[in-house]
C-alpha cells in the first residue's frame, strides 16, 4: 500500500532563447555558456504563458493521463517562486482555471525543491486520506525574476511546468518508497531574491536592488553536489537499497558539471540520468516533472523500475525521493 502517480504533464512556453540571441543582451557566447553549463537553448514566458497559466495547462495534461476528473483533486500543492502576484497563491489560480472546485490550494516556496517537497507533502497527504487524489505542479517563470543585465544569472533560467497526479495504491509494491531532505537556512545568502519594497519605513530593507535573483555561483556548485550526494545515501540508509537497485534517476537539471560531478561520485551510469537542461535551462521547481514528462514511454507500460528524484536550491534546500513505479 501506498502512494503512486497516477499521471503526468508539462507545458512549455513556445518562444526558445538561444545561447546565440544571449549573445545580443548580455557579455557572453554560446560556447562559455555551453562549456560551463551545458545549456543551449531556454524556454521564455510570453502572453497568456504566465505561472499559473503553463501550471494549468501542465495539470491538464497530468489529469487526463491519470483519467482523474479535476473535481476529484483534494490537495492542490505549486512549488513556485515566481508566481505573478504574491497573493493569493499560483494554487488558488490554477484551481480557478482547471475546475479543481473540491481542492484545497497553496504554494510551497522550496525554490527547486519545491516540486519534490511538494510531492513528499503530497505522498504523506494520500496515505492518511486514502481516498483522495492530490496534484503537485512544479512552475516557474524566472524570466521574470533575473536581471537581464547580470549575465551571471540570466543564462541559467528557463520558463516550464510540469505536474504529477497522485493517488493511493493496495499494490504494496509500486509507491514511493521514502523521501530524505534537509534544508540549511545558515546558506540563505548564497542564492535569494528580494521582495518589493516595504509599505513600512520601518520594516525597509537596506541594498534591495529589486525582486530579482542574486547568486553565489561558485559556491553553490561546492554545496550543490555535497548536499545531493547526502540525499541520496541518506535515503539509501533509510530504505536499505543501493544505487545498484537505482534504474532511472531524475535530477533537478541546473547544470551539466554539478550532475556530471554528482554522477561520478554516485558511480551510477549515464543512461540511467534523465538529462534535459541542454533544452530548458534550469527551471527551478519544474525541472523534475519535466523530467519525468521526458522520461514518459522509455519503458514498456508494466515493467518495474525505481526511480530516484533529487534536487538542491536556494534555502540551501535538498532532497531526493525513491519511486518503484511500473
Ligand atoms: O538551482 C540553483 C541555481 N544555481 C546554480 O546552479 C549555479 C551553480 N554554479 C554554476 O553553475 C557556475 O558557478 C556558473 C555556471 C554560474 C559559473 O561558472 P564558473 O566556472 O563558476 O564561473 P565563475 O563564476 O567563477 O566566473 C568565471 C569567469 C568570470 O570572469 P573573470 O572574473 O575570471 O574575468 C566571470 O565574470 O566567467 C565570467 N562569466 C561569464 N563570462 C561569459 C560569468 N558569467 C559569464 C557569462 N558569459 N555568462
Amino acid at each position: 500500500m501506498g502512494t503512486i502517480i497516477l499521471g503526468t504533464g508539462s507545458c512549455l512556453p513556445s518562444r526558445v532563447m538561444s545561447n546565440v540571441e544571449l549573445e545580443s543582451i548580455v557579455d557572453t557566447s554560446d560556447e562559455w555558456i555551453r562549456t560551463r553549463t551545458g545549456i543551449e537553448n531556454r524556454r521564455i514566458g510570453g502572453t497568456g504563458e504566465k505561472t499559473y497559466q503553463l501550471a494549468a495547462s501542465a495539470a491538464r495534461n497530468a489529469l487526463e493521463m491519470a483519467q482523474v476528473d479535476a473535481e476529484e483533486i483534494k490537495l492542490l500543492v505549486v512549488g513556485t517562486v515566481s508566481s505573478h502576484m504574491l497573493m493569493p497563491s499560483c494554487a488558488c489560480y490554477v484551481q480557478n482555471e482547471i475546475g479543481a472546485a473540491s481542492a484545497f490550494a497553496y504554494d510551497l516556496n522550496a525554490a527547486c525543491c519545491g516540486f519534490l517537497y511538494g510531492l513528499d507533502a503530497g505522498d504523506r497527504y494520500v496515505r492518511t486520506d486514502t481516498q483522495s487524489k492530490v496534484l503537485i505542479i512544479g512552475a516557474e517563470t524566472l524570466s521574470s525574476r533575473v536581471n537581464w543585465q547580470d549575465r551571471n544569472t540570466c543564462i541559467l533560467f528557463g520558463d516550464g511546468a510540469g505536474a504529477a497526479v497522485l493517488g493511493h495504491s493496495d499494490n504494496s509494491e509500486r509507491k514511493i518508497i521514502g523521501t530524505n531532505h534537509r534544508s540549511d537556512g545558515g546558506l540563505w545568502d548564497l542564492l535569494y531574491m528580494h521582495n518589493a519594497p516595504s509599505q513600512n519605513p520601518d520594516l525597509l530593507v537596506e541594498d534591495n536592488p529589486g525582486a530579482h535573483i542574486i547568486m553565489e555561483g561558485r559556491e553553490i556548485f561546492k554545496h550543490a553536489v555535497k548536499a545531493m550526494e547526502e540525499a541520496i545515501f541518506g535515503l539509501f540508509k533509510k530504505t536499505g537499497l543501493s544505487i545498484d537497485d537505482v534504474d532511472v534517476m531524475i535530477p533537478h537539471q541546473a547544470n551539466f558539471r554539478i550532475l556530471n560531478k554528482l554522477l561520478e561520485r554516485l558511480e551510477i551510469p549515464r543512461e540511467k540520468v534523465v538529462l534535459n537542461v541542454m533544452h530548458y535551462g534550469n527551471t527551478s521547481a519544474a525541472s523534475i516533472p519535466l523530467g519525468y514528462w521526458d522520461n514518459r514511454g522509455k519503458f514498456e507500460p508494466g515493467t518495474s523500475r525505481i526511480e530516484i528524484d533529487v534536487a538542491f536550491g536556494a534555502g540551501f534546500a535538498s532532497g531526493a525521493i525513491l519511486r518503484r513505479v511500473g
